[in-house]
């Protein structure tokens, strides 16, 4: 059996927990790829919102199993704080949740890394969450890290030791003012290690090839953006994961040839937290109202998101390196009642005119050609059906799904997961 694949096009929170809530009852498992708690995936439903970092998005359904894959990274404390908030709903975790034992856990020094490398980098600074992402993968890739499976042994607090005393050592060349108590991130850290015992630890990846043999329908579900990719995305301000849909190989031990639909998710335009290149960003008021009417403020960080206008260059660069069949549009919305729509669809650069992501986007003399799109005024949110949408916004549509020569499946009216519109 296939498994699909659902990731962000832009730089983060284009609203894939809500679309991965709203397909989670055509799946049996929904398995997250990569990334850790920098992510905050929100859900919104019977009037509640719920904002998950490192639980999958499917975890609200009665029927799926919901697996953390060996490419995330976990933060035990923020786990159990997780698990704490969703204690209302009465979810079996025992039965519902599994958990990679190849997932590395981030320290409380790596977080402390992550305070000490930005703050040494002043205004060039990533603009990270701070939640110790990059010295995890650092670790992991550097082959030091400590992963689930290893708290299960007899010894893996001497070799925390190890690493942690590196840590300090590493974080007084940083030579930077931080104020922290070791023992007592420690202590909360050690704590919820034992919540984490608790839960089901698996090799997922034979689950995973178990579930496929079986023909169990596996949705996986990625966090950040391609724009944020290791890799692909605008380096050095992004993420340290590649959330492209070859992390779902790296991140579940899915085969390519087994990866069926790519489902790719974008805002009908573009924001981005954090600092990094963003051409078509908006300094004016239809940005501050883009930004007031999406709400646009992080689900981790609570940080104001920057906001702008869609950018098809990025995108149909996104789209190549997914390979993305589906396209899903998000907060069309959030655009009503703007005269005009502006859609970005080549770059000015020195050397003229491009329709491709150059290898430096940071380049100060690059700047984006708009095609302009007369707005609509309707209140989208209340529609129940694609052929209520008003004219000019069917238009906006037909124009991108044109321009990026790929479907676009489904279109979200409102953060409810009744505020779906399949096409
Ligand atoms: P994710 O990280 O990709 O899961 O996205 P986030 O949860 O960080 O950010 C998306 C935000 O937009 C959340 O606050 C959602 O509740 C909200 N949202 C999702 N879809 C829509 C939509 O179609 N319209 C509006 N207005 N809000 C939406
Ligand atoms: P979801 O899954 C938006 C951004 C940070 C920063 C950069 C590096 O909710 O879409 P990191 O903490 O990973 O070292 O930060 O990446 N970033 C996100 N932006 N959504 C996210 O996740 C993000 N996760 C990280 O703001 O610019
Ligand atoms: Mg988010």
């Amino acid at each position: 059996m296939s498994v699909d694949l659902l990731l962000g096009l832009q730089w983060g929170d284009e609203g894939k927990g809500k679309i991965v809530d709203v397909l989670t009852k055509s799946y049996d498992i929904i398995a997250r790829f990569q990334g850790g708690p920098n992510a905050g995936h929100t859900l919104e439903f019977e009037g509640i919102k719920h904002v998950l970092h490192t639980i999958p998005s499917g975890i609200f359904h009665p029927s799926a199993i919901n697996l953390i894959g060996n490419g995330v990274v976990i933060d035990p404390v923020i786990f159990e704080r997780e698990l704490s908030n969703l204690e209302p709903y009465k979810i079996d975790f025992s039965s519902k949740l599994l958990i990679s034992k190849k997932a590395h856990l981030i320290l409380p020094t790596h977080r402390l890394l992550d305070a000490a490398s930005e703050s040494s980098k002043g205004k060039a600074k990533i603009g990270s969450t701070l939640k110790g992402i990059g010295p995890t993968y650092m670790d992991k890739t550097g082959r030091n890290g400590i992963r689930v499976g290893d708290v299960l042994t007899k010894d893996w607090r001497e070799r925390y030791n190890t690493l942690t005393q590196k840590h300090l050592r590493m974080l007084n060349f940083y030579n930077v003012e931080l104020d922290f108590d070791l023992e007592k991130l420690e202590r909360e850290f050690f704590n919820s290690i034992e919540t984490l015992k608790k839960c089901q630890i698996v090799d997922s990846e034979n689950y995973i090839h178990h579930a496929q043999a079986t023909g169990k329908k596996i949705l996986a579900e990625g966090a950040q953006g391609s724009l944020l990719d290791v890799d692909f995305g605008t380096y050095p301000f992004v993420t340290s994961s590649t959330t492209t849909a070859a992390g779902a190989c790296t991140g579940l031990g899915v085969a390519p040839n087994k990866i069926k639909e790519v489902f790719g998710i974008f805002k009908a335009y573009t924001t981005r937290v954090g600092s990094g290149p963003f051409p078509t960003e908006l300094f004016d008021s239809v940005g501050e109202r883009i930004a007031k009417v999406g709400h646009e403020f992080g689900a981790t960080t609570g940080r104001a998101r920057r906001c702008g206008w869609i950018d098809l260059v990025a995108l149909k660069y996104a789209i190549n390196i997914n390979g993305v069949t589906q396209l899903m549009m998000m907060k069309g919305d959030v655009l009503s009642g703007i005269d005009t729509i502006k859609v970005c669809n080549q770059y000015k650069t020195e050397q003229g005119l491009i329709d491709h992501l150059p290898y430096d986007i940071n380049d100060k003399s690059l700047t984006p050609e708009y095609i302009e799109f007369p707005g609509w005024e309707e209140d989208l949110t209340q529609i129940n059906a694609a052929d209520q949408f008003p004219k000019n916004f069917v238009d906006y549509i037909d124009f991108l799904e044109k321009e990026l020569n790929t479907p676009i499946k489904i279109v979200s009216v409102g953060p409810d997961r009744k505020q779906t519109i399949f096409r």
